[in-house]
């Protein structure tokens, strides 16, 4: 059901400092910070041959990432994004299974513009996963 790893998402606790990290020391193509104040998080993506990553620093009060980096202080992995063909088909295949969908488990528009959904980390091995229709 699930196909390319779409990104992981790392909580960075200085975006400057983890772009420059990813660009100058690991030689990678890295974006201009890029703020969504309707998720809460500006983000630096990284571009890799086969993936990307997404750098992710708190934007506004009611960040969604704020406690992770206040209990993580120098950052961490947040979450993986799997790509599937059709989220609803997907969502309802997870939940037949008991897997629980965070929120009111219907998809929301995520930071590509794209239908997401994130399932609950102590289903999936201890991972916060997320799903993008593409
Ligand atoms: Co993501």
């Amino acid at each position: 059901m699930i196909g390319r790893l779409n990104h992981v998402a790392i909580v960075v606790p200085d975006l400057d400092a983890a772009a420059r990290l990813y660009r100058d020391t690991l030689g990678a193509t890295v974006s201009a910070p890029l703020a969504l104040p309707e998720h809460g998080v500006t983000t630096v993506f990284v571009e890799l041959p086969n993936t990307k990553i997404e750098l992710l620093h708190p934007l506004g009060e009611a960040s969604p990432i704020a406690k992770f980096l206040a209990a993580n202080p120098s950052g961490g992995m947040h979450h993986v994004c799997y790509e599937v063909d059709d989220i609803h088909a997907a969502r309802d295949r997870l939940k037949a299974a008991g897997a629980r969908v965070l929120g009111d488990g219907e998809p929301k528009t995520g930071a590509h513009g794209k239908p997401v959904l994130f399932l609950h980390p102590k289903d999936f091995c201890g991972t916060l996963v997320e799903l993008e229709q593409v």
